[in-house]
C-alpha cells in the first residue's frame, strides 16, 4: 500500500506545483492514500474552506495543519460544520490535536481507502504540534498515546509539525512501530534523513514545503531580508520563484501497517 504526503503547501506557487504533479505522482506510484499538509496555502497565512476544497479536488483524502491554522478565521466555522463521526470533507481537515482545550476541529481522522486494491482498509491520520520554540501547545507526546488509544486501524500516518529537529527525532523514536509513518513539517527545509526505523515506521524530519523556494521558507526573501537587517516590521508577501513540490511515499503493509520504504521526493522546474 502506497501513501503520499506532501509538505506545507504554500500560496499560490504551491498550488500551482502541486496541482501540476500531483496526479501523475498518484498514478505512477499507484497512491492508495494522499494527504496534504495544508497550513500556508492561503498566500503563505492558513487556509480557507475554498482553498482546502481545491486541494481535495486535487486528491487529497487528509488536509493536515500546524500552527498558522487559524490565520483565516472563516476556517473555524469550517472545522466547527462537521461532527465528529462525519466523513465530510469538513471533517477530513485536521488541526493539530494538542492545541489548548475548546477549539473547533480535530486532530485524528479515521477512514477508510475509498478506491483501489486497498479499498476498504482503515487508515488513521494524526496532527500535533511541537512545543519546543511554539507556543500554544500540550505535550505533543502524551497527546499522541492518547490519540493511539482511539484508534483501530493499523495504517497511521503522523504529522508532526514543530520546529526542533530534535523533538521531532524523539518523536519519531517515540512512535517507532506503533505508527506507519511520523513526518515533521513546518520548518519548509526537507530533510535527508528518511529512512524505516527499527521498529516498521517511515520517518523524515521534515518533509519540506511545497512552494517557492526562492524565497525565506516561501516569504518574498527581500522583505524577511529587511525584518533580519532593520528589525522594522513590514507585511510578508508569498513569493513565486523556482516552486518545487516537496512529499515523502511510503510503501507499507496494510495488515501490519508498517513501512517498507520511504522515498523523499522533490518535484519542480
Ligand atoms: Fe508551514
Ligand atoms: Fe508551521
Amino acid at each position: 500500500m502506497k501513501i503520499l504526503f506532501v509538505g506545507d503547501v504554500f500560496g499560490s506557487a504551491g498550488r500551482q506545483i502541486v496541482r501540476e504533479h500531483i496526479g501523475h505522482l498518484r498514478q505512477t506510484h499507484s497512491v492508495d492514500l494522499t494527504v496534504i499538509n495544508g497550513e500556508n496555502a492561503a498566500g503563505g497565512f492558513g487556509i480557507t474552506p475554498a482553498l482546502a476544497e481545491e486541494l481535495f479536488d486535487l486528491g487529497a483524502d487528509v488536509i493536515t495543519t500546524g500552527n498558522h491554522v487559524w490565520d483565516k478565521r472563516e476556517l473555524m466555522d469550517y472545522l466547527r460544520s462537521a461532527p465528529a463521526d462525519s466523513h465530510e470533507r469538513a471533517r477530513r481537515v485536521l488541526r493539530p490535536a494538542n492545541l489548548q482545550h475548546g477549539l473547533p476541529g480535530f486532530g485524528l481522522y479515521q477512514g477508510t481507502i475509498a478506491q483501489g486494491p486497498e479499498a476498504g482498509t482503515p487508515y488513521a491520520v494524526m496532527n500535533l504540534m511541537g512545543r519546543v520554540f511554539m507556543n500554544g501547545t500540550n505535550d505533543p507526546f502524551y497527546a499522541a498515546e492518547n490519540l493511539l488509544k482511539q484508534v483501530s486501524a493499523k495504517v497511521i500516518l503522523v504529522d508532526f509539525h514543530a520546529e526542533a529537529t530534535s523533538e521531532k527525532v524523539a518523536m519519531g523514536w517515540h512512535l517507532d512501530g506503533r505508527v506507519t509513518a511520523c513526518l515533521g513539517t513546518h520548518t519548509h527545509i526537507p530533510t535527508a534523513d528518511e529512512r524505516v526505523l527499527p521498529g516498521g515506521t517511515a520517518y523524515q524530519t521534515d518533509v519540506g514545503m511545497s512552494g517557492p523556494y526562492d524565497s525565506v521558507i516561501g516569504v518574498e526573501k527581500d522583505l524577511v531580508l529587511q525584518r533580519f537587517r532593520t528589525g522594522l516590521p513590514g507585511k510578508f508577501e508569498a513569493a513565486k520563484g523556482n516552486p518545487k513540490l516537496c512529499a515523502a511515499l511510503i510503501d507499507c503493509d496494510p495488515k501490519t501497517g508498517r513501512a517498507h520504504r520511504i522515498q523523499r521526493i522533490m518535484l519542480g522546474e
